[in-house]
């Protein structure tokens, strides 16, 4: 048995500049383990509450005075225990007297000691296989719209999905999406100052539809000049143009079947392989239709709807809502409890896709649970410190050294 000797908490900034709490929980043998809670901006209804009503500073004093007096002097390597604990001493539904943000830090920090312990990665730690058959693809932001980018397009992200190759191949591939991407924007607009969003992608004045159109051209000249399989996606975050029944774009209302229908049509049109929340968060029958119209050919994910919530899934696979689901620990604030989400998404066949959060953090837990839990895709973003953190760690996992020469 390896004992908790502490339990320390500091006042962070996350990429957006928002404060928010990192935790370090260090072991009798000296090890130790420090992880950050992320902050999403278009978050789900269901997810935990990420702090208590007094933010990082009453999430702060709570940590200090309940949560190290419960965790010091616990076994390092009973994760289980260690995330049941923190439920008991938050004593809520939703993690809304301690914060997600916090014991998502703690959690991660403990598994982190834990893993430094045995001399092991995280990936190993958790389970991962030595020599994975099957890398996540790598789904990766190249243009911003929605909350993460003011006055971009609405739908929330245009994504380079790039499955099927070595972590380093599929960066590649994604970056060089991302850079033609914004070669296009700038032939098109040549006087426009171009910027990007909270999750590294370009930000430009311009309509779904043009954003489609520049994002496919983009991965289709990157397919031909480096052979490798980079595709179009998309996050439409939909539950945040949604109100009184309708889909609200700037250029079209649709009802439900109508947004069915459209989402339909953009993934035949753009060879779409990755689609997610393209409904409400509460549409579970529209999501299955989209899936039995498409879900052969295209990644039909579930963010908003499921939560990374175990209840929630349950209910999606029962009504074959889609194919995939998205995973964010700090949706449910524990590695224990994001594990058995994946556990029935695994026993049910459906994909996983291990995801960031736009408010993300510089460290690179991301890419060792992505593939500890085999994920389909690790979903991080491609440029600024904190998505180039988590593709490096991918990268050190795929064992990408090269010989000196
Ligand atoms: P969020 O966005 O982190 O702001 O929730 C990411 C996503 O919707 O996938
Ligand atoms: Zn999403």
């Amino acid at each position: 048995m390896s004992v908790i000797t502490d339990v320390r908490f500091r006042r962070i900034f996350d990429s957006r500049g928002r404060e928010t709490l990192e935790a370090t929980v260090e072991t009798a043998r000296g090890f130790r383990g420090t992880a950050g809670g992320p902050s999403g901006e278009s978050t789900g209804t269901h997810e935990v509450q990420a702090f208590p009503k007094g933010g990082v500073t009453e999430a702060m004093a709570t940590a200090a005075r309940d949560l190290r007096p419960a965790l010091v002097a616990r076994d390092v390597a009973d994760q289980a225990g260690f995330d049941a604990k923190l439920h008991e001493v938050d004593g809520t539904e939703n993690f809304s007297r301690i914060g997600g943000n916090t014991a998502t830090a703690l959690s991660l920090a403990a598994a982190l000691a834990h893993a430094a312990e045995d001399g092991r990665t995280l990936a190993e730690s958790l389970g991962a296989a030595a020599h994975p058959s099957q890398w996540p693809a790598v789904v990766g932001n190249c243009l911003n719209g929605g909350r993460h980018a003011i006055g971009g397009p609405d739908i929330q992200e245009f994504h380079a999905y790039a499955p099927d190759a070595t972590p380093l191949e599929e960066v590649r591939a994604a970056i060089a999406v991302h850079r033609a991407v914004g070669e296009a924007i700038h032939k098109a607009y040549p006087t426009l100052a171009l910027g990007r969003g909270d999750e590294g992608g370009w930000v430009a004045p311009i309509g779904n539809i043009e954003a489609l159109e520049i994002l496919t051209a983009a991965c289709a000249s990157v397919r031909d000049t480096t052979k490798l399989p980079v595709y179009p996606g998309l996050d439409l975050a939909a539950s945040e143009f949604y109100s009184d029944g309708k889909y609200r774009y700037k250029d079209r209302t649709l009802d439900s079947d109508g947004q069915v229908a459209f989402v339909a049509e953009l993934v035949d049109r753009y060879d779409l392989r990755y689609v997610e929340d393209p409904f409400d968060q509460e549409a579970f029958g529209p999501f299955a239709q989209l899936t039995a119209a498409v879900g052969s050919k295209c990644l039909v994910v579930g963010d908003d709807i499921y939560t990374t919530k175990r209840s929630r899934l349950g209910r999606g696979i029962a009504e074959k809502s889609s194919n995939a689901i998205l995973i964010k620990v700090n949706q449910v604030g524990t590695l224990t409890d994001t594990l058995a989400t994946v556990a029935l998404a695994k026993a049910n066949g459906m994909a996983t896709v291990t995801s960031h959060r736009s408010g993300d953090l510089p460290e690179g837990w991301l890419a060792h649970v992505a593939v500890a839990f085999g994920s389909a895709g690790l979903k991080c973003g491609l440029l600024g410190g904190e998505r180039v953190a988590k593709l490096n760690e991918l990268l050190r996992l795929g064992g990408a050294t090269e010989a000196p020469h």
